[in-house]
């Protein structure tokens, strides 16, 4: 079947066409090579980082540089130890697992990772009491990649096994630029600098994002315009999608809001947030504050969340007397 542009895969594939995250992608370059030159699977991988930052392409991409084959799961879809257990015993020899959102992996999975990542070896135990008997699984060299939003949520033992852990960052204004021109050339978008630039700015450091706003002004230039994209394109096209000059969505501003119309700007904590908001802490802890903290909206102190000064004027909003002395 033939690609239709909204199927079109913006994702790189490999090393080489991979945009920012520079340390990281030297890390990885040095360890598939030298892999590569001893004929060995590389270390376990660990990456860290807000979504949509690139954990998981980079995932397809280590199976990509390695000549291997990748098996994508979730901490959350692996119930029981025997779950993994199916997975594991199909891996060949230096292929990659990517576990997605593993510090979401229930413990009694989790501590039959150990002895896999480490010994490649799981030991089974089927039924209970006086009838247990444990059956000792040898597994091929795999790599297990995972993915987490929280390190923090990962327990010690696991953490430990991965031989490479890298954090993934928000994106400059330089790298999402030019992933906004890459993203535009593949899905054949006439895209200027000014343009570019607009685009880049209101996406949160976040490739996804950018990549989810081009195809939504892409549609408002063709239907509204001659489907080129400029400044005000993306101007006209992002304030229907409500999202602001620096890329806050309708979700954000409820955030900052919320604190700064029933907390006074803060102290709070993160479950009072949710509960007024009606969200899931987790969303708001993963999507919506990593941005507000890097973009210094927000900050997080032992006695909960305040919204800073900047993030008052952003909004317009008067500051009282003495609130940030
Ligand atoms: N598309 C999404 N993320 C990208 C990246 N880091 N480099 C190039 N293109 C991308």
């Amino acid at each position: 079947m033939e690609e239709t542009s909204q199927f079109i895969n913006l994702r790189p594939k490999r090393l080489g066409e991979y945009i920012g995250q520079a340390k990281v992608v030297e890390t990885l370059k040095i360890a598939i090579e030298a892999a590569l030159k001893r004929k060995e699977p590389l270390d376990h991988i660990l990456f860290h980082g807000p979504p949509g930052l690139g954990k998981t392409t980079l995932a397809h991409i280590i199976a990509e540089e390695m000549g291997v084959n990748i098996n994508v799961t979730s901490g959350p879809a692996l119930e029981k130890g025997g779950d993994l257990l199916g997975i594991l015993t199909h891996l060949e020899k230096g292929h990659v697992l990517f576990i997605d959102e593993i510090h979401r992996l229930p413990r009694v999975v989790e501590e039959f990772l150990y002895p896999a990542m480490e010994d490649f070896a799981v030991d089974f135990i089927f039924d209970k009491g006086i009838h247990a008997r444990s059956h000792r699984y040898r597994l091929e060299q795999f790599v297990l990649v995972g993915a987490t939003t929280r390190a923090g949520s990962l327990s010690p033992p696991l953490r430990e096994r991965f031989g490479i852990f890298r954090t993934l960052d928000f994106y400059s204004e330089e790298d999402m630029i030019r992933i906004a021109k890459r993203s535009a050339a593949l899905l054949g978008i006439n895209i200027d600098d000014d343009g570019a630039y607009e685009i880049a700015c209101r996406s949160r450091g976040t490739p996804r994002i950018v990549n989810r706003l081009l195809r939504r002004v892409r549609d408002f230039a063709q239907v509204r315009g001659d489907g080129a994209i400029r400044k005000v394109t993306v101007q006209d096209a992002l304030a229907l999608e409500e999202v602001d000059e620096k890329g806050l969505t309708a979700l954000d501003r409820k955030f900052l809001k919320a604190i700064i119309e029933f907390y006074k700007g803060g102290p709070v904590g993160i479950e009072a947030i949710a509960a007024t908001l009606q969200e899931e802490s987790d969303t708001l802890v993963d999507v919506v504050e990593p941005y507000l903290l890097k973009i210094g909206f927000l900050t997080r102190t032992s006695s909960g969340r305040k919204v800073t000064e900047e993030a008052y004027r952003h909004f317009g909003l008067p500051i009282q007397q003495g609130l940030f002395k």
